[in-house]
C-alpha cells in the first residue's frame, strides 16, 4: 500500500479527476472512498499533480472532496489452483459468492478473493531442496479437474533461486507456504500456491514463441475445411446483430479440441450469458465424461454492468489464458463482443477529451486491438513442452458494415475471418 492519497476534484461519468499528494503512476489501482465503500479504479492519465481515474463501479454519489487512496500496484489477477470452473466478473470477483453475499443486485465496492482460500489441495512436490530454479519453473503439482496444475515459481521473480525448503506431499490451502527459495543475495522468499500478475502485461516466461502451424480443430466442418484457425493464432467473427456469432462461439467452446476454454462475455446481453451459465454445468464433455464447466472459466461483464470493467474483463481473461499456457496446455479464449469493448474505450476517450479518430473511436484503437490479439500464440516452455493460446473475438459492426473501424482494425491482425451475414 502506498501512502499517496488524493481528493476528488471532478466527476464525469465513470471518470474521476483527483488532485493527489505523493507519487502516483499510470495504470495504478486506487480506491475512491464513498461512505464505508471503497470503489476500485485505475489511473489512466496523470498531469502534474492531477490524475484521471476510471472507476470500475457506478460513480453515483461521489462528490468533490471525497478521499482517494492509491495502492502503487497495477491492476492484477490472482493466479493459482481453483480458477477452473469459476464464474468471474471483469475484476475477477467470483459472481456466485458475490450473489450469496449481496443477493441478486450487486453492491458497489464489494471485492472477494478470486480463489477459495479454504480448499485443500493435494500437493505433490516436483523439486528438491538444493535445486536451482527460475521463474515459471515447476515446484510441484496439484490435481485440478482433469489436469495437473503446476505450482510455479512466480513470474515476477527474475533471479536464479536455490530451494531452501519445500513442503512434503500432502494437503495444503492456497495461502500456505509450500516452498522457501533463496535469491543470489541470500534473501529468502517464501512461496504459496498463488501469486498476482498485472493484467496488461503479457506473461512471457517461456523459452521461445513458435510459428502457429497446425490447425485447431473446431469440429465445425465448414470452418475446419475452408477457413481453419491455427492453434495459437487468432480469428474474428464479424456479423450484424442476430447473425449467429454467439451461437457459433458457444458451439465452438463445447466442441473444439482444446484443453481449456475461457469465455469473456464482454458487454453482451445478460440473457445470453445466463444461457451459457445454465447450460455449461449440465453439458457433458465428450472427452472426459464430466461436466464441461470443469475445464471452463467464464468472465462475465454484461451490458448492464459498469463500462470500465469491460476493459478489465478482456485483459483478465487473456491473462488467465496465458497462465494456463505456462503449464503446457492449449487454451481457447472466446471474447464476445470486442465491439462493446471498443465502445467502452470510446466512452473513456471521449471523457478524457482526446482528439477522436474515425467514428469517434480513439486514435489508438488499432494498436490496442492488435496488442490484445498478439497475446495469442504457441510457445515452447523452458522445459520443452508446448502450450498455446488461441483467441477468437466476435465483432458486431452496426448494420453489418464491415468497413467500420473496429472490424477493420481487427482484420489487420487476425489470421482467419469468419464473416457472418444475415441471409
Ligand atoms: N446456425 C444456426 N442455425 C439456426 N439458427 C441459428 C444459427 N445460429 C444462430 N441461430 C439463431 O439466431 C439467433 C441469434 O443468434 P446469436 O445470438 O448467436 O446472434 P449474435 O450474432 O450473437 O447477435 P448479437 O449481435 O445480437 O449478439 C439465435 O437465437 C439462434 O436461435
Ligand atoms: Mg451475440
Amino acid at each position: 500500500m502506498s501512502d499517496s492519497t488524493g481528493k476528488v476534484v471532478g466527476v464525469n461519468g465513470n471518470m474521476v479527476s483527483v488532485a493527489f499528494e505523493g507519487n502516483v503512476s499510470l495504470n495504478e489501482v486506487g480506491y475512491v472512498l464513498l461512505d464505508e465503500k471503497r470503489l476500485k479504479s485505475e489511473v489512466i492519465r496523470i498531469k502534474g499533480k492531477k490524475a484521471e481515474l476510471q472507476v470500475f463501479e457506478m460513480t453515483r454519489g461521489i462528490g468533490i472532496g471525497d478521499k482517494v487512496e492509491f495502492t502503487s500496484e497495477l491492476l492484477a489477477v490472482e493466479l493459482g489452483p481453483g480458477l477452473l470452473g469459476q464464474i468471474y466478473d471483469g475484476l475477477q470477483n467470483p459472481l456466485p459468492q458475490l450473489a450469496e453475499k449481496c443477493g441478486f443486485f450487486l453492491d458497489r465496492g464489494v471485492y472477494l478473493s478470486a480463489l477459495n482460500e479454504n480448499t485443500l489441495w493435494e500437493f505433490t512436490p516436483g523439486a528438491r531442496v538444493g535445486d536451482t530454479v527460475k521463474r515459471a519453473d515447476s515446484l510441484g503439482t496439484v490435481p485440478e479437474g482433469i489436469f495437473k496444475h503446476q505450482i510455479m515459481v512466480p513470474f515476477n521473480l527474475y533471479d536464479i533461486y536455490k530451494i531452501k525448503s519445500i513442503a512434503e506431499a500432502g494437503k495444503y490451502k492456497v495461502k500456505d507456504t509450500i516452498a522457501e527459495i533463496e535469491d543470489s543475495e541470500g534473501k529468502v522468499i517464501s512461496l504459496t500456491m498463488t501469486f498476482q500478475w498485472p493484467v496488461k502485461r503479457p506473461i512471457n516466461a517461456y523459452a521461445e514463441r513458435l510459428k502457429p502451424g497446425e490447425p485447431l480443430v473446431s469440429r465445425y466442418r465448414i470452418i475446419d475445411t475452408f477457413i481453419p484457425v491455427a492453434r495459437g493464432g487468432c480469428y474474428c467473427i464479424p456479423g450484424p446483430f442476430g447473425a449467429g456469432k454467439t451461437v457459433l462461439q458457444q458451439n465452438t467452446s463445447r466442441n473444439a479440441e482444446v484443453d481449456i476454454v475461457i469465455i469473456a462475455a464482454c458487454g453482451e446481453r445478460a440473457g445470453e450469458v445466463v444461457e451459457t451459465l445454465r447450460e455449461f454445468p449440465e453439458l457433458i464433455d465428450p472427452r472426459t465424461g464430466k461436466t464441461l464447466m470443469e475445464r471452463t472459466i467464464i468472465i462475465c461483464n454484461t451490458s448492464s454492468m459498469p463500462v470500465a470493467a469491460r476493459d478489465a474483463s478482456v485483459y483478465t481473461a487473456v491473462t488467465l489464458a496465458e497462465y494456463y499456457r505456462q503449464m503446457g496446455l492449449d487454451i481457447l479464449l472466446l471474447a464476445d463482443s470486442t465491439s462493446r469493448w471498443a465502445q467502452a474505450m470510446r466512452e473513456m476517450s471521449g471523457r478524457l477529451e482526446e482528439i477522436p479518430g474515425e467514428e469517434a473511436f480513439p486514435a489508438y484503437l488499432e494498436s490496442v486491438i492488435a496488442s490484445f490479439y498478439e497475446r495469442a500464440g504457441i510457445v515452447k516452455l523452458n522445459d520443452g513442452r508446448i502450450g498455446s493460446v488461441t483467441i477468437g473475438g466476435t465483432v458486431s459492426p452496426a448494420g453489418g458494415n464491415f468497413e467500420e473501424p473496429v472490424t477493420q482494425a481487427t482484420l489487420k491482425v487476425v489470421g482467419a475471418f469468419h464473416g457472418l451475414s444475415r441471409e
